[in-house]
């Protein structure tokens, strides 16, 4: 695997595949990579010819009281989960590679009505960071297809409606939720959890099945559902930022009539924020 951190070095691999007309399948990543990250990864490899994957820990999607330095980077160990993946290349910037102006200073994309609602609305500025960055990544790697985990499903909204609204030419292929065998959806923030809390976690999982179980029995007040919802984890132990049952493609809230629905959860378990979704159909 060729690891480069730099942008030309990386623009100089892009053109001499260009010749050999291969099919570029790219995942961008913030590391400490586990099982999710690796069915991406598997799914770039199933569809295209030559695989690159980023590292970068994106300063600019992390808010000021949030977990930027304390965020897992474990680089030795994901190289070696990547190398035995086959993937090419590695692409691993440093901070001032991505922004040589300072994070102050730089251009932005922002995707309105998708990027300030759910996890937009405790996270302010954290999907114009993500939709940011990826874009600049776009235009570094320009890959022929990107892959993205449902586990962060309004990413995956932002980024896709980024691609329609700025024309840019990259197929998205969105990739299933892993999870542990107790149903806790795999995140690199797990690690944060401590014994007790790691045990109460798969709740969160719970509860979205309990919600598409009663959705799908005919349960129509929605907004009753997420109240009790809520209730129910916050018993648990949880400190819960939202639930809500929202329309899957314009992530607005749910209304009767509605068939293809989605429930997101954001709940803390003391200072660890997970979150979880589940799209059905009704
Ligand atoms: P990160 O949290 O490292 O996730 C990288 C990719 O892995 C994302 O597309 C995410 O949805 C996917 N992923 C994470 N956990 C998963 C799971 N349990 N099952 C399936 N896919 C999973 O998301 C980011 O990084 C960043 O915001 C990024 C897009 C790289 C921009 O900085």
């Amino acid at each position: 695997m060729q690891v480069i951190t730099t942008v030309s070095e990386l623009r100089a691999w892009r053109k001499a595949l260009y010749q050999q007309g291969k099919q570029v399948g790219f995942v961008p990543t913030m590391g400490n990579l586990h099982e999710g990250h690796l069915q991406l990864v598997k799914a770039a490899s199933a569809e295209c010819d030559v695989v690159i994957a980023s590292i970068f820990v994106n300063p600019m999607q992390f808010g000021q009281n949030e977990d930027l330095d304390a965020y897992p980077r474990t680089i030795e160990a994901d190289k070696t989960k990547l190398i035995a993946q086959g993937v090419d290349v590695l692409f691993l910037p440093a901070v001032d590679e991505m922004y040589p102006r300072g994070l102050n200073r730089q251009t932005f994309v922002e995707v309105p009505g998708l990027s300030d609602i759910i996890c937009g609305v405790t996270r302010p500025g954290h999907f114009r960071g993500v939709a940011t960055v990826v874009s600049k990544l776009f235009n570094m790697v320009v890959p022929d297809q990107a892959f993205f985990g449902e586990k962060d499903f309004q990413q995956l909204q932002v980024i896709q409606t980024m691609v329609k609204d700025l024309s840019m030419d990259v197929v998205i292929c969105p990739v299933a939720t892993e999870r542990e065998a107790d149903g806790l959806a795999m995140s690199s923030r797990n690690g944060y959890l401590n014994e007790k809390e790691r045990k109460i976690a798969p709740f969160v999982f719970q509860t979205l099945k309990n919600i598409r179980a009663a959705v799908q029995a005919g349960q129509s007040n929605y907004r009753l559902v997420e109240k009790e919802a809520q209730q129910a984890l916050d018993v648990e132990g949880f400190k819960t930022d939202y639930v809500t049952i929202r329309e899957s493609e314009t992530l607005r809230e749910a209304q009767s009539g509605d068939t293809d629905l989605v429930v997101l959860i954001a709940a803390y378990l003391r200072t660890t924020r997970l979150i979880d979704n589940l799209r059905f159909k009704i």
